[in-house]
């Protein structure tokens, strides 16, 4: 089967969704925009810092890997991850059998000053003491994980999203 889907990866913050929904949007009829997190909640029937806060992280990676299972099996999408799916080499493996692997980098000053518009109770990872610290942590773990799974690599630090939509669409339109 030829992979028609594209999945972004990537540190939270670092504009998957947006990124998502512009891709979706220039694609037009043919392809769906889905958030990953959107179908772990509908799946749980209870938000994201609510399944880590009763249920613990472990249920919310089991629940993650379910969708990425759900997703392999689905035809011309676009779907923004959550942004520890990287972190099982068994998500990434469903990924690939439908969708080419986009990873969106930002730096970790960007990606601070993003999350904390949103607030850091929205994302139980670095809702912490010290969430700056911990993104910057989390970030140097995570980024051998992030960089074995991309196929694409785009830095998004400093540029507009609908710079980095006609970035990608570039480069895909070139490989054909
Ligand atoms: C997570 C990122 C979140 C969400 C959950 C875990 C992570 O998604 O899946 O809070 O481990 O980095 P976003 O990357 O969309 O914020």
């Amino acid at each position: 089967m030829t992979r028609n889907s594209i999945a972004l990866i990537g540190f939270m913050a670092t504009g998957k969704t947006s990124v998502g929904r512009g891709l979706a949007f220039h694609f037009g009829e043919a392809h769906k925009f889905c958030e990953m997190d959107d179908l772990i909640v509908e799946k749980a029937g209870k938000s994201i810092p609510e399944i880590f806060k009763e249920d613990g992280e472990i249920r919310f990676r089991e629940l993650e890997m379910a969708v990425c299972k759900e997703i392999s099996k689905l035809d011309k999408v676009i779907v923004s991850c959550g942004g520890g799916v990287v972190l099982n080499k068994l998500n990434i493996d469903y990924l690939k059998q439908n969708c080419l692997i986009v990873l969106l980098e930002a730096s970790a000053g960007e990606i601070y000053k993003r999350a904390m518009k949103d607030g850091p109770e929205t994302r139980p990872v670095i809702d912490k003491a010290d969430p700056k610290a911990e993104i910057e942590k989390v970030l140097t773990f995570r980024k051998p994980f992030y960089e074995a799974a991309a196929e694409l690599t785009i830095d998004t630090t400093g540029k507009m999203i609908e710079d980095i939509v006609h970035e990608i669409i570039d480069i895909l339109d070139k490989r054909k």
